[in-house]
């Protein structure tokens, strides 16, 4: 058997209308002032307000921080900071999709870190200033209002450096939260087009664990029955996004994709044309993906055979032939929810660049990303980095 390593996994609170205990949750952790991270878009909706009535009716002070922005900006993240620390809160509460979430999660830990930070990604893979030492003073709280980062479970916050123009892992096994509280109902308002695309987020998360040369058996066991749920539940949350079922399959299929201990190749591709041309992060991950199965169709056959048997298409011919029947598969499943591929999006966005020039612009990305994770084989041999060019190029061509 192969030989793995997992990470803590937060205490889960899961049900329908679970964020009501919000309040009994906090007082249960021992919180007492708390910072609820957050963002304009979720007070809209109405799912801010009933959460922080609950803190009001435990008797719990709070203060607001609802600038999070999509990709969080490094900027915002040392802003929560400066606030959380300034107000000296016990507690800090998470109420969004990944973005609050990965704010308020490196937000706790740089509150935390006792020398002044000239540049944030100095603390990424790629800086040497990161230290497993370094721990957060203060309780997490996590309450998705998707269902699909799973950013909720995860040792990292994914942040973007506005000065080059990259994302990266900021990552500290302390960052992991205390409790999450999965609500389906938080996500019944969220419309079909959004729902699917962090859908396929999710997706893309239990997808590269089973093709991951890291795979394992807890991984994969969790990422086969996630594929399973997400294939038969997302068609009809884009269809019936009040489906409380199909919903709450979702949920739970969002978060356990990501309990699986994360994500892989895909997201350092997906990453790096998201911060590049402007791509949404679940699109641009998924879009990567029939690639790395024609990629691995010889390194990860079985799990690709079994695959084959999820996404119904034919498991009889060569390893090549089963995962281009599995890739074909996973293309016009996200394509069914009016999604483009790599090129279609890219002009779409006023991009107009070559192969070439994808190539060129991406690989330094992708190489920055596969190093702050730490967990992917080095690419510095010379026949690495040919491979990443024909993914890359691979990418490109996909139609
Ligand atoms: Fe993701």
């Amino acid at each position: 058997m192969r030989s793995f390593e997992k990470f803590r996994i937060p205490h889960v609170v899961f049900g329908y209308g679970a964020a009501e205990q919000t309040g009994e949750k906090v007082k249960y952790l021992g919180g007492t002032k708390c910072l609820v991270v957050t963002d304009p878009g979720v007070i809209k909706a109405g799912i801010y307000e009933p959460i922080v009535k609950t803190l009001e009716e435990a008797g719990i002070e709070y203060i607001t921080y609802d600038k999070t922005l999509p990709n969080p900006p490094d900027y915002i993240c040392m802003e929560a900071a400066e606030i959380l620390k300034k107000e000296k809160c016990d507690c800090t509460i998470a109420i969004g999709g990944g973005s609050s979430i990965d704010t308020a999660k490196a937000a706790n830990l740089i509150a935390n870190i006792d020398e002044e930070i000239v540049s944030l990604h100095d603390y990424s893979g790629t800086g040497t200033k990161m230290k497993p030492s370094f721990n957060r003073s203060v309780k997490f709280l996590a309450i998705p209002t998707t269902s699909g980062t799973g950013a909720e479970v995860t040792v990292s916050s994914v942040i973007t450096d506005t000065r080059l123009n990259l994302k990266y892992s900021f990552m500290n096994e302390n960052m992991v939260a205390d409790m999450v509280i999965i609500d389906p109902a938080l996500t019944m308002g969220m419309p079909p087009k959004p729902s699917a695309i962090v859908g396929l987020d999710a997706l893309s998360h239990a997808l590269e664990v089973v093709i991951s040369v890291k795979q394992n058996d807890f991984s994969s066991m969790l990422a086969f029955d996630c594929i399973e749920r997400i294939w038969k539940w997302l068609p009809v949350v884009y269809r019936d996004p009040k489906n409380v079922e199909a919903r709450s399959q979702m949920s739970y299929a969002a978060n356990m994709a990501e309990s699986t201990g994360g994500g892989a190749n895909a997201h350092c591709v997906g990453h790096a044309i998201g911060a590049k041309y402007h791509i949404v992060h679940g699109h641009a991950c998924i879009m990567a993906e029939p690639t790395l199965i024609r990629h691995h169709a010889d390194a990860s056959t079985e799990n690709i055979r079994k695959l084959a048997s999820i996404v119904g298409v034919p498991n009889i011919g060569t390893n090549k032939e089963v995962a281009d029947y599995v890739a074909d598969a996973i293309l016009n499943f996200y394509k069914s929810f009016g999604l483009g591929t790599f090129r279609e999006t890219m002009e779409a966005n006023g991009f107009h660049d070559d192969k070439q020039t994808f190539t060129e612009k991406l690989i330094p990305a992708i190489l920055d990303d596969f190093k702050s994770r730490g967990w992917v084989p080095p690419i510095d041999k010379p026949e690495d980095r040919d491979n990443l060019v024909r993914v890359c190029e691979m990418i490109y061509d996909e139609e």
